[in-house]
């Protein structure tokens, strides 16, 4: 990469709707348990949405933080991950950008689902490496709970919603912060074991009631998420030219820790090497990789100098990962 043509790590920032959805608040409701989604997700609580509460007000909420931590009031371009914009149609990165004040900047959403966030970064790198713009603020955010069936007690234990953010800057590839390479794949043949069957242009109106919700194959999904997350960190870490023992931190798209640990162990990482705030958050989809960034900076678990690896797995099917040296930043609790 030619300097100035890297893109660089310079602000983050993350946002949590108020209302706390706890275990034994579903358990209340579902035939499940406290005792079986901990053991099973590592998940206690997540947080919901309230009526009128939509991806778009997350999205300004968590990117507002982002521009303060980086320092910085416009950028070139706003890039937002999501599975929930707040219309089929227009795209929301536009009203993300005018409610944050950026003017007439470029503006859209990706749509790459809980590995969105990385699929997004990869983007916003590739609009600094043309030179199209030299600063991108990257949106993930999913109020994924939009699309659960309340009744389905395979899926609402898992997802929570919110939305996290970070300010990209051109730069060197040598500088803390710089992120790269990255690794993109996607597998269509798998679209069924994880999908929302109705509401796009196959089927507008749902012919069942239920094919407007998520429906998921947990055990198929569990599989190819730990197998391709893994093949993907392998990938970035040869092309970065680490060991797995020079790997700081592990920061996985946190759809349950026992992904994350059958990861860690494919991968052969320490435990203590994960970043995890899954129990807190649940599956938050597109956010959920930002939203533990800004966790780990708070609790001390991310530090200056420390080598990153970032890995992503989500319906599509898509997968990716990426890395890069953590810089020095403030970030403001969620
Ligand atoms: N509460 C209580 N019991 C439940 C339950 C719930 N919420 N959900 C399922 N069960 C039951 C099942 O019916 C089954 O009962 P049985 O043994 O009597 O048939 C038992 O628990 C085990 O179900 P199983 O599906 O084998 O559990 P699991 O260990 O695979 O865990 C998931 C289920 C969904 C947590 C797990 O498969 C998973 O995390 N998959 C990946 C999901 C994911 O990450 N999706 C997003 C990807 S981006």
């Amino acid at each position: 990469m030619v300097a100035g043509s890297s893109a660089v790590l310079a602000g983050l920032g993350g946002w949590l709707p108020p209302r706390v959805v706890g275990n034994a608040e579903l358990a209340a409701r579902l035939d499940t348990s406290d005792e079986w989604i901990r053991s099973r997700t590592g998940i206690a609580e997540r947080r919901v949405v309230d009526d009128g509460m939509s991806t778009v007000d997350m999205s300004v909420a968590a990117g507002g933080r982002a521009l303060r931590s980086a320092g910085v009031d416009r950028v070139g371009a706003v890039v937002l991950a999501t599975a929930t914009p707040d219309q089929p149609c227009p795209a929301s990165a536009p009203q993300v950008a005018s409610r944050l004040g950026q003017g007439e900047a470029a503006a859209f959403d990706v749509n790459a689902v809980c590995s969105g966030f990385v699929y997004a970064l990869a983007t916003a790198a590739g609009l600094i490496a043309a030179r199209v713009v030299r600063d991108v603020l990257v949106v993930g955010a999913d109020a994924f709970t939009t699309l659960l069936d309340p009744d389905d007690r395979g899926t609402v234990p898992i997802f929570g919603d919110g939305a996290g953010a970070v300010v990209l800057r051109a730069g060197d590839p040598g500088e803390p912060g710089a992120f790269g390479p990255f690794d993109l794949h996607s597998d269509g043949d798998q679209a069924e074991l994880l999908i929302v069957p109705a509401g796009g242009s196959r089927q507008p109106r749902p012919v069942e009631p239920r094919d407007r919700y998520l429906r998921m194959e947990g055990q198929a999904v569990f599989r190819h998420a730990t197998t391709r997350m893994a093949e993907s960190s392998r990938a970035v870490l040869d092309e970065l030219g680490w060991t797995v023992g020079e790997v700081d931190r592990f920061v996985g798209h946190q759809a349950n820790v026992r992904i994350l640990s059958t990861v860690a162990k494919q991968l052969g990482l320490p435990a203590d090497g994960l970043v995890v705030n899954i129990d807190r958050t649940g599956n938050t989809s597109a956010a959920s990789i930002p939203l533990a960034l800004v966790d780990g900076v708070r609790d001390g678990s991310l530090r200056p100098g420390d080598r990153v690896l970032l890995a992503a797995f989500g319906a599509g099917f898509t997968w990716g990962a990426t890395g890069l040296r953590w810089p020095d930043l403030d970030v403001d609790p969620l």
